[in-house]
């Protein structure tokens, strides 16, 4: 197979390609190359072996980014350090792997940034093997390999064949062409194929007067990582977004919107859907009869009347097709109580909740923690970048969506 992948196969998926030292390295910038033709940022993680075989300035140009190699390296980890560089990978793509360093994976060794970033990651792990054909024959690579594979790390390759060293067998690293079709499988899924799902996200702004208003802290990162995640998973995905500073995801039909009412309007006028998830910090509120002119300083109290707003996700729980329903609460303690007290008062099918409050997680933060809850059921999901967060929330979603349907 050599085709190249289409243009936007790895569209914004970031790749931590990590080189170790065998002869295949010279294969990495092709490799490099391929992924970022196919939309993919690559950063490069070399073992300190693999500098015998490929200069780092050779994949500092092709991947248009500072290679790493040092694990105590104060400049290099001021910019982005080892555990951060672990969390930005998408996917930690090992090509070549050598046995060598497949060995210190399976013992979970950190002697050096690459090993030490695997341990680090969450990441899916996808390791093209390269090697003689004794070494990969031998039982202890052999060992190694299953006890990885038993751990979820994923291999392309190798390939047999004529090798480097003379002799032919299995230990051939597969073509760069290969390990990038490897790589775009693994975010492949189909998990939601076809599923209409209406979105909303960040926050609402309730005007004061045309030029004050009162809103909340949301960001809506969360709601437009989940948008994205859906978008993945094959649904086909409306996102109804307060005012928010994110790029609008890709793949997904985005509505602006303003205040609670124009999201509700918005929300309403799209039924009926298969799944509806509510992230949106909605206002409760807002204010009665808002100012058309600016209101001006007097010194006399201001007084605002505050009316309520509708209450979007229990409109669509209420309608006459209900979607799945899935709504979001922010809790400060009590999580799980709270969250079954919403499930049952809204009469929805699921509640992701999180605990704000807690340092780094939440409103504005890129990391959140989310306990998922439905009526026979919960699952904790542990924190991680929203991104990858928003991925094992569809996962949830789509399983007990699909749970729904069977009943
Ligand atoms: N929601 C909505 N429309 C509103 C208010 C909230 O769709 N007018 C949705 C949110 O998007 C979220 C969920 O409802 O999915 C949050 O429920 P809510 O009861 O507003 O949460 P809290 O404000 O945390 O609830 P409580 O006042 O009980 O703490």
């Amino acid at each position: 197979m050599d085709a190249a992948l289409p243009p936007n196969a790895l569209a914004a998926r970031r790749v931590l390609l990590i080189v170790s030292g065998g002869i295949a390295a010279y294969k990495a910038p092709d490799v490099v190359r391929r992924l970022r033709d196919a939309g993919a940022e690559v950063q490069v993680v070399m073992t300190p072996a693999a500098g015998a075989f490929i200069t780092p300035l050779t994949l500092q140009a092709v991947s248009g980014r500072e290679v790493r190699a040092e694990l105590f390296d104060p400049a290099a980890e001021a910019a982005m350090g080892h555990i951060e560089l672990a969390r930005w990978a998408d996917v930690i793509l090992i090509a070549p792997a050598t046995a060598d360093f497949l060995a210190r994976l399976r013992l979970g060794m950190a002697n050096d940034l690459a090993s030490a970033v695997c341990l680090a990651s969450e990441a899916p792990i996808l390791a093209a093997p390269a090697m003689n054909q004794q070494m990969w024959k031998h039982p202890a690579t052999q060992d190694n390999l299953a006890a990885l594979a038993a751990r979820g790390v994923r291999f392309a390759g190798p390939g047999a064949g004529s090798q480097a060293c003379g002799e032919v067998g299995p230990g051939r690293m597969l073509e760069a062409t290969e390990i990038c079709a490897a790589t775009a499988a693994l975010f492949e899924r189909d998990l939601l194929s076809g599923v209409r799902v209406l979105l909303t996200a960040g926050p609402t702004r309730e005007p004061i007067d045309p030029v004050r208003y009162i809103s909340n802290h949301s960001s809506g990162k969360m709601g437009y990582a989940i948008a994205t995640a859906l978008r993945e998973a094959g649904a086909i995905v409306t996102l109804v977004s307060g005012p928010t500073i994110l790029p609008p995801p890709a793949g997904v039909t985005l509505v602006n919107v303003e205040t609670a009412r124009d999201m509700h309007e918005a929300v309403m006028a799209r039924l009926p859907t298969d799944i509806f998830v509510a992230t949106a910090a909605v206002a409760d509120y807002r204010i009665d009869n808002a100012a058309s002119n600016k209101i001006k300083r007097s010194d006399s109290a201001l007084e605002l009347k505050l009316v309520p707003n509708p209450d979007i996700l229990k409109c669509v729980a209420a309608s006459a097709a209900p979607p799945f329903t899935v709504g979001f609460a922010a809790e400060t303690n009590d999580v799980e109580r709270h969250a079954r007290d919403k499930l049952e008062r809204k009469a929805i099918d699921m509640v992701a909740a999180n605990l704000v409050g807690g340092a780094g997680l939440g409103f504005n933060a890129d990391d959140n923690e989310l306990m998922v809850i439905w009526r026979d059921g919960s699952r904790l999901l542990p924190r991680a970048a929203k991104t990858r967060l928003a991925r094992t929330l569809v996962d949830v979603i789509a399983e007990r969506y699909a749970a729904r349907a069977a009943r």
